[in-house]
């Protein structure tokens, strides 16, 4: 089955690599990534706060064909939230993708849904594109509730969200044991979930919607497992955490097109 949807390679870097590190990562990923690769599919990279304008006149300066993003932000413009980041400074730097809802943003720092809400709204008012991620825990899923889950976070997330934003926005699965565990859900698994993110899409905002807005799987993805998740109908792309550290691996799972299934 074929369609029109774009895929989106996405390095969320989480808390690691300082700008200096950064910096030689983003030239490391420039010698490794190919014009058929760029020509092939959007790759964004999400490195930490404190590296963004470093990583922004990086790939200014050397025409790096990377989309800039971040891991996350406040929903306001401006004000007195001590230590916060504003979309508004975000769309500044040239950053093009938001992390909204990421696992451990809602487990550790207890972003509600009605907050991740406000932040995609928020990112889209400054003509960035959210991911939104969503996804359940081990035990909701071996107690049956994976689809509720993600289908409860999903009319929250979306809430207010017109269909024609919703169309152009990043969808992540990303299921909360599969997180940094290097237990990857089987392809099949990942596609029945995207399936069903795709399936309240449509509920919510129209099949043209659930037609255009593409959903990434994230959840120890790998040189070895990309192309394969790559190949199911519902999966749109990757947001990869751990092997987005190191150039050649990353560079691996962009390139997931080469690899035998
Ligand atoms: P890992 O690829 O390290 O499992 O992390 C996935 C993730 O959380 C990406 O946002």
């Amino acid at each position: 089955m074929t369609n029109n949807r774009r895929p989106l390679i996405s390095g969320n870097w989480k808390m690691n690599l300082n700008h200096f590190e950064a910096l030689k990562m983003v030239q490391e990923l420039s010698y490794e990534v190919t014009r058929d690769d760029v020509d092939a599919l959007d790759i964004s990279i999400h490195p930490p706060f404190t590296d963004l304008r470093t990583v922004q006149t990086t790939l200014d300066s050397d025409k790096i064909p990377f989309f800039l993003g971040a891991q996350h932000c406040h929903s306001e413009k401006s004000g007195a939230f001590t230590g916060e980041v504003s979309p508004a400074m975000l769309a500044k730097l040239g950053v093009r993708y938001v992390i909204a809802g990421h696992s451990e943003r809602r487990e550790i720092f207890g972003e509600s849904d009605e907050l991740i809400n406000a932040k995609v709204r928020a990112i889209l008012a400054h003509d960035m594109t959210p991911i939104l991620c969503v996804g359940e825990t081990l035990e909701e899923r071996q107690a049956g509730e994976a689809e509720a889950k993600v289908q409860a976070q999903l009319k929250a997330g979306l809430a207010r969200v017109k269909a024609e934003q919703v169309a152009e926005l990043v969808i992540a699965y990303e299921p909360i044991w599969a997180i940094g565990t290097g237990q990857t859900a089987s392809a099949e698994d990942a596609q029945t979930m995207c399936a069903v993110v795709r399936s309240v899409v449509a509920d919510k905002s129209g099949s043209d919607a659930a037609e255009a807005v593409r959903v990434q799987y994230g959840g120890s993805v790998k040189p070895t497992n990309a192309a394969e998740l790559m190949s199911q109908p519902d999966i749109d792309g990757a947001l990869v955490g751990g092997a987005s550290l190191e150039a050649s691996s990353f560079a691996r799972i962009v390139q997931y097109r080469l690899h035998d299934l």
